[in-house]
């Protein structure tokens, strides 16, 4: 006897349901393997993983929580675009309005202050795992590297953001922070100047930290987590007891 087609059955039977959803329901082994390495977002975690890594005490998921700060911190950031204009004459009024008259902005605002914070500290924390774990032996010694890079991004990331809000407390941080550059022997005052872009701070410190804190430096950051992702699965996943 033939079944009646359902809507449901119409719908998963159609070309362009078959050409996003590749493979049947995941209700078999090899099913739930083809789901997770055809799709491009589940690809980051490799389909078989070893018991001990799933043990959250070991690394706390203090890369992971890094991670989901920088996401918190790029979603957010990018809906403060839409109001921020990096201009001496307008970014701190922008910042106030943002607060104010926004919808959400004051709670967007604050998302990413936090995020930038917690991010700090989750990479602190979770290079001092890795160091604890002795993690950083080989053949993880690459990645240990990379994480140094990713280290110095985030803090440049956050040095580059303090800026922006253009108050008091943002001028006075990176005078102080752009003198410190200056003090360097031989190439001080060219090293201040790079960073000022100016022998002062003004405009052309705001559009130059502007530019390295919503682009450059977050291409960086996305380009050395996706190495470090991809190193940690060629160095055989998680390292664990020998
Ligand atoms: C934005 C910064 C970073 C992100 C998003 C990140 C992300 C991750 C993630 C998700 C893992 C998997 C294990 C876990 O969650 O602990 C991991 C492992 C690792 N990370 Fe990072 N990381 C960052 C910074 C660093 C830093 C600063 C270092 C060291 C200087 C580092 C060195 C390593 C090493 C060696 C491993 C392999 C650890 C193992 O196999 O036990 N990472 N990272």
């Amino acid at each position: 006897m033939r079944r009646e087609q359902t809507l449901a059955d119409r719908i998963t039977g159609s070309a362009v349901w078959r050409s996003v959803v590749r493979h049947g329901y995941p209700d078999t082994q090899r099913n739930q393997a083809l789901i997770i390495a055809s799709n491009v977002f589940l690809h980051i975690h490799p389909v078989k993983i070893k018991r001990y890594a799933t043990k959250v005490t070991y690394t706390f998921c203090l890369g992971g929580l890094s991670f989901f700060m920088f996401l918190v911190l790029t979603m957010t950031g990018v809906l403060l675009m839409f109001y921020y204009v990096p201009s001496t004459d307008q970014a701190y009024q922008n910042m106030r309005d943002i607060e104010s008259s926004v919808t959400f902005g004051q709670l967007m605002r604050n998302m990413h202050r936090w995020s930038a914070q917690g991010m700090v500290i989750a990479v602190f924390l979770h290079m001092s795992r890795v160091f604890f774990t002795g993690s950083y032996k080989p053949p993880r010694e690459f990645n240990w590297v990379v994480g140094v890079l990713l280290l110095v991004v985030t803090f440049l990331l956050s040095f580059t953001g303090y800026l922006l809000p253009w108050d008091q407390l943002a001028f006075w941080a990176i005078t102080v922070g752009t003198e410190i550059g200056g003090a360097a022997p031989l190439l001080g005052d060219r090293v201040a100047f790079l960073l000022r872009g100016d022998y002062q701070i003004g405009q052309s410190t705001l559009i130059r930290f502007y530019t390295l804190h919503v682009i450059f430096l977050p291409l960086v950051a996305a380009f050395l987590m996706a190495v470090h992702f991809w190193r940690i699965r060629k160095d055989g996943g998680i390292s664990g007891p020998l």
